[in-house]
């Protein structure tokens, strides 16, 4: 990839926003708030709701909940990402994007601590511990107790081993607590406008995710998420479910944002998955000619992008 992953992430921060499916957010975010209400056995209140973020990546869905004052009032936020150089250029940015969205920020050794300073939600304090290592394993912090009131997964289960995650996440999860689980890949992405190698490609590419890199993750995922949440017997309640598609179009030529830049690294991600083909299942010239169209046309401002995904709700 030319670009960085981190530059990725976050050039993919406004076609999620766009994405994000509407339904199951909000009640994503009525089932925080009544998180934040339920009181323990001795009438205190759940404070701070704990949230932990599993491949929270360079941290745009916690910079998201505060900009969209979406976050309970008292929130321990703990965003844990295999990749240190995701956290590190969290660490970096987090604090700017949560100035950005009304927050007095004070960067801590290892977190970022915000207090609202906007009248329309005054009182609300997020405290983001950034961690690299893998969220599955996540031990104990400091000696406290390490089960969230939710876990959020955003465009993560794709690339994991579905069944060991959803075995593991109960672990993790307090009982009643949510699992929010947006942007999982479900096992189609298009190019406008249309060219004849498109379903190959798309096949292939898929086949990649499923079959030929050597990281686990589906090009389903979306939808055995669904099945497995959903099948009897299930820990989980399935509370909401909904598409979530990344659609990137130009507009008068130009893209929003960076969404050139993002299509840009995507197409460069499709290119090597296909690459790793041999000339047997794909000759070069095809992949190189298609390649060359798709980049020729966005820098055209002439490329739009449907990819399928699914957001999903579930309680334990
Ligand atoms: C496609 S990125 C999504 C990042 C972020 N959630 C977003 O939407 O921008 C998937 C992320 O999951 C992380 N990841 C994968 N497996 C993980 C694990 N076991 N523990 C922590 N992070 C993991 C990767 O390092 C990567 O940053």
């Amino acid at each position: 990839m030319t670009q960085s992953l981190q530059a990725y992430l976050e050039h993919k921060r406004t076609v999620d926003d766009r994405a994000l499916n509407d339904r199951v957010w909000s009640a994503f975010v009525d089932g925080l708030a009544e998180l934040a209400a339920f009181e323990d056995s001795n009438g205190r209140p759940n404070e701070p709701v704990r949230v932990l973020e599993i491949g929270g990546g360079v941290g745009t869905m916690v910079a998201r909940l505060a900009e969209r004052d979406a976050l309970a009032p008292s929130v321990s936020y703990r965003l844990v990402d295999l990749d240190e150089r995701n956290v590190e250029y969290a660490r970096q940015h987090l604090p700017e994007w949560l100035e950005e969205a009304g927050y007095e920020v004070e960067r801590r050794r290892s977190s970022v601590l915000a207090r609202s300073t906007d009248e329309r939600s005054a009182d609300q304090t997020v405290e983001v511990h950034l961690e690299a290592g893998d969220a599955f394993e996540a031990p104990d912090r400091d000696g406290e107790r390490s089960e969230a009131d939710a876990v959020i997964a955003s465009a993560v289960l794709d690339t994991v081993d579905l069944e060991y995650a959803l075995g593991r996440i109960p672990d993790l999860l307090r009982t009643g607590g949510l699992l929010y689980a947006p942007i999982t890949y479900d096992g189609t992405t298009t190019f406008s406008p249309p060219d004849p190698l498109d379903e190959r490609l798309t096949e292939l590419y898929n086949r990649h995710m499923d079959e030929i890199r050597d990281r686990p993750g589906s090009s389903r995922a979306g939808r055995e998420l669904f099945a497995a949440l959903d099948r009897p017997g299930s820990e989980f309640d399935l509370l909401e479910v909904g598409g979530s598609d990344w659609i990137v179009r130009p507009r008068d030529g130009a893209y929003p944002a960076d969404e050139k830049a993002f299509l840009r690294q995507l197409l460069e991600t499709i290119d090597g998955a296909l690459a790793a083909y041999p000339e047997t299942a794909l000759a070069p010239t095809d992949r190189q000619r298609w390649v060359d169209t798709r980049l020729s046309q966005l820098e055209r401002g002439e490329l739009s992008l449907i990819a399928r995904h699914l957001d999903v709700l579930a309680r334990l």
